[in-house]
C-alpha cells in the first residue's frame, strides 16, 4: 500500500509555531490560526468541505450517503513547549485515512467528518477541551471568561477570530454524529517498552483540574523567627507532598504544573501562592470522591501552618469506557495489518472522553519513543504513524462501508 500523506503533513504542520525543536501553538494564537488555515486548504484539497464552527473547531466534511456522521479527529493546539505528534497525528491521520478510502473508490453510506477540536490542551486559559465540549452541547459559558497570563479572555480571542462568543452553542452537533475514532500517540512508555506497535484503548482516566490558592503573611526573611511564620509556600510544599501520597495510595496521578508566589522576593516570606493541580484516576468511584479528597488534603496541609486555603475546581471529567464494538473493530483492523498490539487504558485525557458518553467511541495508540510527550523530545517512528493510519482507515471503512 502506498505511503499516505501523514508524515509529510506532520512535518508541515510542525512548522506552525515552531520554536527550535519545540512547537508552541497555544489555543487561539496566531500560530494556531495559521495552522488551521493551512489545514483547511488541505481538507479542501482532499475533497472535504472545510469550515470553522462556532467554537473554533475546524470541520472537514465528506458529505456523502445519509444519516449520522462518523467523525475522525483530534486537536492541533499544543502545550507551551510541545512536540509535533500530540493531537496532530489524529487530525492528519484522519485526513490521510479519508484520502486512502477515496483512492480506493469507497463510497461511504454515511457522512465522514475530519475534525480539529479547539483548545484540547487547556494550558493557556485553563479551559481544556473547549471545542469538543461545545460539539457535544456542554454549557461552556463559564469557560469564555477565563483569562490567560496576560489577562486576555477566551471570548476576546473568539472575537479576534471573527466568532461571536454568544453563539458558541451553535457548535453543538452531537445529534448528527454516530461514531468517533481518534488516533493518538500513547504519550506513555507501555508500547515502546513492549516493542508493540498498536494500542487499542479500553478507557480514559478521569481528570480533575483545580486552582489552589494559599494565603499566609508576608514578613521579613531575616528578622521573623521560624516558629509562627505563616509561609504560604510551606503550605504549598506540604500540600504537594500530601497530594502525591494520596495519588500513590490510589494508583492515580497528581501533578502541580504551575506555581505563582507573591510577592516573589528573596527577602520576603511568601504571603500567598497559587498553583495548578491535575489529579487523575481510573476508577469512577474514586473519581467521584476527588473534590472532597483534594479539599481535605490541602486543608490538612495548611491548617497547622496557620494558613488559609481555597480550592477552585476548574474541570472535572469522569473516566470513560470505549465502545466494545469499536474496540473489537480496531482490534480486527490491527490484526489485519499484522500489528503487534495490546488493549490498554489511556492515562492521558483526550477529546474522546467528552464524546464517549454520547456516541460509539474508540481510540488507537501508536508508540511514543521512551514514553515522552508534552516535550520537544516527543517522537513516533514514521512507519508507526503510517501503520496507525492504515488501521484507522480499515476501521473507518467498516463503519462507513
Ligand atoms: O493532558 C493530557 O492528558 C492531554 O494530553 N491534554
Ligand atoms: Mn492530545
Ligand atoms: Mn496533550
Amino acid at each position: 500500500m502506498s505511503e499516505s500523506s501523514v508524515n509529510r503533513d506532520l512535518a508541515r504542520l510542525a512548522g506552525f509555531g515552531a520554536r527550535g525543536d519545540a512547537v508552541r501553538r497555544l489555543a487561539w494564537s496566531d500560530a494556531n490560526r495559521e495552522a488551521l488555515d493551512w489545514l483547511a486548504s488541505r481538507f479542501e484539497e482532499a475533497g472535504l468541505e472545510a469550515n470553522l464552527d462556532a467554537a473554533g473547531n475546524l470541520v472537514g466534511r465528506w458529505e456523502t450517503g445519509s444519516g449520522d456522521a462518523v467523525v475522525v479527529g483530534s486537536h492541533v493546539d499544543s502545550g507551551p513547549e510541545a512536540g509535533r505528534y500530540d493531537g496532530t497525528l489524529g487530525v492528519l491521520g484522519g485526513l490521510a485515512a479519508v484520502e486512502l478510502l477515496k483512492a480506493k473508490g469507497v463510497e461511504p453510506r454515511r457522512p465522514v467528518w475530519v475534525v480539529a477540536f479547539m483548545d484540547e490542551e487547556g494550558v493557556r486559559f485553563g479551559a481544556s477541551m473547549l471545542g469538543s465540549r461545545a460539539l457535544v452541547g456542554q454549557d461552556v459559558g463559564e469557560y469564555l471568561g477565563r483569562r490567560d497570563a496576560d489577562g486576555v479572555s477566551v471570548a476576546d480571542e473568539m472575537r479576534r477570530w471573527g466568532l461571536d462568543p454568544a453563539r458558541i452553542g451553535e457548535a453543538r452537533a452531537i445529534d448528527r454524529v454516530g461514531a468517533y475514532l481518534e488516533l493518538h500517540i500513547e504519550q506513555g512508555p507501555v508500547l515502546d517498552r513492549a516493542g508493540e506497535e498498536i494500542g487499542i484503548v479500553t478507557g480514559i482516566v478521569g481528570m480533575v483540574q483545580a486552582r489552589v490558592r494559599i494565603r499566609g503573611e508576608a514578613n521579613h526573611a531575616g528578622t521573623t523567627p521560624m516558629e509562627g511564620r505563616r509561609d504560604a509556600l510551606v503550605g504549598m510544599a506540604r500540600a504537594a507532598l500530601a497530594l502525591r501520597e494520596e495519588a500513590l495510595a490510589r494508583g492515580g496521578t497528581a501533578t502541580i504544573g504551575s506555581v505563582a508566589v507573591e510577592p516573589g522576593a528573596f527577602t520576603v516570606i511568601p504571603a500567598s501562592c497559587e498553583f495548578s493541580l491535575d489529579f487523575r484516576i481510573g476508577s469512577r468511584e474514586e473519581f467521584d470522591g476527588l473534590p472532597e479528597l483534594i479539599e481535605a488534603t490541602v486543608r490538612r496541609a495548611c491548617e497547622p501552618e496557620g494558613l488559609e486555603a481555597e480550592v477552585e475546581l476548574t474541570d472535572a471529567d469522569p473516566p470513560v469506557e470505549m465502545d466494545a464494538a469499536i474496540v473489537a473493530e480496531l482490534d480486527r483492523a490491527a490484526a489485519a495489518e499484522g500489528a503487534a498490539r495490546r488493549r490498554m487504558p489511556s492515562g492521558a485525557g483526550h477529546d474522546a472522553m467528552l464524546i464517549a458518553p454520547h456516541v460509539q467511541t474508540g481510540m488507537l495508540f501508536v508508540p511514543s519513543r521512551d514514553g515522552v510527550s508534552h516535550s520537544p523530545q516527543e517522537f513516533t517512528e514514521p512507519e508507526h504513524c503510517e501503520l496507525g493510519v492504515r488501521v484507522l482507515a480499515r476501521a473507518l471503512e467498516t463503519l462507513v462501508g
